[in-house]
């Protein structure tokens, strides 16, 4: 929220067509690209995309549920697959929270629904699963109501942008053990890109103190080379499977590739990208997860550049603002 004209500014340099239109807070309407495009081109500020929205006409709770439910059984087929329905606001984007004018309007619809379509009950789904249909209801403002039914496949394509999570939201619970909360940016990050830590994966954490994301790596049983210019907590410094080295992560390299690079330093995006640049084009990483810090606005330049890089070093790339990123982005690929 609060930041829509960002979109617009890391869109326009990748597509002439496209037009990020503003239409209320949190919200923007993308026209002039296609989903081939987008599942190319991730998002980085954009939570959580409705692919082919179209507008539900109403303007009180039952008139709108009505409109869903035509949608519905306009775009579902008679006996669809496991479908699942999100009603939210665009705040529930950043809080997770789902508000009662969401709740109402989803018991007023699925009331409607067994007068209306019963057959279509059968197969809703309480849980998301990786094969069900997606169908999100945006309240964008009181009298502003967006709809989108995308199919499983579609979802995959957009990858993070597209997630099966309400508003794109995933929670990370309190955790006493990690010295920081900046383990929940790894945690969410490692769930939101789908990202698969293995038992014996060799890790470099670059700025690693206090050691939230050491801890994370570690917890799921990774070997962690950690650098920083000051020691990690107490508890990581003794665990059997991190060593601390104490460096310069914009100097320090492995003397062997590592499965893992992973990095929170504090510093301007042209330095990370620089860090990137080595590490992808000597291929000292097979995967990583790195955060891009902004003082004040984003620095679109840096952006588009890292984004060049990711282009052509990975075979695979995405990256998001997410949930609990306060001024910066997560990127994360595979060399
Ligand atoms: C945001 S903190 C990292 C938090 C860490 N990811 C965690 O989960 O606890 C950034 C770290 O980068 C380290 N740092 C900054 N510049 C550095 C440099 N040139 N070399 C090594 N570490 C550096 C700082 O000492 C700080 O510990």
């Amino acid at each position: 929220m609060g930041q829509e004209s960002f979109i617009s500014q890391e869109l326009s340099p990748l597509s002439e067509g496209v037009q990020c239109t503003h239409v209320a807070p949190g919200v923007v309407e993308l026209t002039g690209v296609d989903l081939s495009f987008l599942s190319k081109n991730p998002i980085l500020f954009s939570r959580q995309l409705l692919p082919q929205a179209f507008q539900v006409e109403g303007n009180s709770i039952k008139t709108f549920a009505a409109g869903i439910v035509a949608g519905l059984i306009e775009r579902l087929p008679k006996e669809p697959d496991p479908w699942h329905l999100y009603i939210f606001e665009p705040a529930t984007a950043d809080s997770g929270e789902d508000y009662s004018r969401a709740r109402l309007i989803q018991q007023e619809t699925v009331s409607l629904l067994k007068q209306k379509r019963r057959s279509l009950l059968k197969s809703l789904t309480d849980q998301p699963s990786d094969r069900a249909v997606l169908v999100q209801v945006l309240l964008a403002d009181r009298n502003t109501v967006f709809m989108s039914v995308t199919r499983a496949g579609t979802r995959r394509s957009l990858q993070s942008l597209c997630t099966p999570r309400l508003g794109g939201y995933i929670d990370i619970p309190d955790d006493k053990r990690p010295p920081s909360r900046a383990f929940k940016k790894l945690e969410e990050a490692l769930t939101i890109f789908g990202l698969n830590v293995k038992k014996g994966d060799t890790c470099v954490d670059l700025g690693a103190c206090p050691g939230g994301w050491t801890h994370v790596m570690v917890e799921r049983g990774a070997h962690v080379t950690a650098i920083d210019r000051s020691p990690l907590d107490d508890r990581l410094m003794r665990h059997k499977n991190v060593s601390f080295v104490k460096g310069d992560a914009f100097t320090w390299v492995p003397g062997k590739p590592v499965t893992w690079l992973i990095c929170d330093v504090i510093t301007t995006p042209d330095r990370t990208l620089k860090i990137l640049d080595t590490w992808l084009s000597k291929r000292y990483c097979s995967l990583f997860c790195v955060t891009v810090k902004f003082k004040g606005t984003p620095d679109f330049q840096s952006l588009a550049a890292i984004r060049a890089l990711l282009t052509e070093r990975t075979t695979w790339f995405d990256g998001k603002q997410l949930a609990h990123n306060k001024n910066e982005l997560t990127v994360v690929g595979k060399v």
